[in-house]
């Protein structure tokens, strides 16, 4: 397969319209190929191309779901197209999360924040097809109630054995809200049996991120099983132009997904509150 070959997708249905985060179901004419934590780069006429990570399986007719948060120029293009519309993907790139490591582990910790669920959820929907998988917790921050993605899937995940499911909003603007009050850090307090063989798995907001490795830090937690996934703005997502570089290393092929000890071995500028706030996350 040529993953470097674009591929016309065509909208075969958008959930959430008129909000910020929109669902988008591509049904690519090609098949495609990727594992959880992998990106797309897809292609939006005329504005050019951005990656995108799936949210989904790839189902049985061949398409998949991307959720897009509403940051610019090709996004707000993307946000205006309507079911039927065709755009470009090539990929999938980057190195993902490790199904075999989470599988391998004591227990597996799920963080995320606001839309860096997309791609978890992804990864969530693999790790459940396995009967026998190690206990799972999931922690889903938001600022506001009202932007949780994917509340349907939580209420059927709520329902498996061996899964602990923690919601926080820090603002609570929806009647319905049954999660707690606070951050994704407050929920990591609430841990239980970890010991240095559990794997972390963390997307969100990069502000979030040394808070998050700061609690952890509580717990005997090994740093080559937390793995933070990194971003930078890509180009040609195969490791050719160089835009995407983070120190020594490229994030398209050696990322997006990084443990902590590469983190550090690596001496990448991810755990600093000065790090400037990257807009993906921005609304
Ligand atoms: C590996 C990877 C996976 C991604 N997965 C998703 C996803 O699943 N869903 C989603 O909504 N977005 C995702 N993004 C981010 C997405 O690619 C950008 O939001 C997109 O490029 C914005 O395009 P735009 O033309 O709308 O915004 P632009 O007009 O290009 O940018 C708007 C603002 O956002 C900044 N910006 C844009 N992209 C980035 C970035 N990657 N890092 C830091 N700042 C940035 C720009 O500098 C500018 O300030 C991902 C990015 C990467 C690198
Ligand atoms: S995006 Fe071109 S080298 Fe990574």
């Amino acid at each position: 397969m040529n993953r470097q070959k674009i591929i016309p997708a065509v909208i075969k249905q958008i959930e959430h319209p008129g909000t910020y985060v929109k669902i988008f179901t591509l049904l690519p004419k090609e098949p495609v190929f990727f594992v959880p934590g992998q990106f797309l780069m897809v292609s939006v006429f005329p504005e050019g191309e951005a990656a995108f990570t799936p949210c989904s399986c790839i189902k049985e007719d061949g398409s998949f779901e991307i959720a897009v948060n509403l940051v610019g120029r090709l996004t707000s293009t993307l946000h205006r197209m309507k079911t039927g519309d065709t755009v470009g993907i090539r990929g999938g790139y980057g190195n993902g999360f490790s199904i075999k490591k989470a599988i391998n582990s004591s227990g597996i910790v799920i963080i995320a924040g606001g839309i860096g669920m997309a791609p978890l959820r992804f990864f969530i929907q693999e790790l459940l097809q396995y009967d026998k998988r190690p206990p799972l917790t999931i922690i889903y921050s938001a600022n506001k109630a009202s932007k949780f993605l994917f509340l349907q899937d939580f209420e059927r995940w709520q329902q498996q054995e061996n899964l602990d499911i923690f919601l926080a909003a820090l603002e609570v603007d929806t009647q319905e809200w049954k999660g707690h009050i606070g951050r994704s850090t407050d929920m990591i307090e609430k841990l239980k049996k970890i010991d240095e063989n559990a794997s972390f798995f963390v997307c969100g907001p990069p502000p979030m991120f040394p808070h998050v490795l700061e609690k952890l830090k509580q717990f005997p937690v090994n740093e080559k099983n937390i793995f933070f996934t990194l971003e930078r703005n890509m180009r040609c997502g195969i490791g050719k132009c160089g835009h995407c570089y983070m120190g020594d290393i490229r994030l398209c092929v050696d990322g997006p997904v990084l443990s902590v000890s590469d983190i550090k071995k690596y001496h990448l500028a991810v755990f600093r509150e000065t790090e400037p706030f990257m807009s993906r996350y921005r609304k």
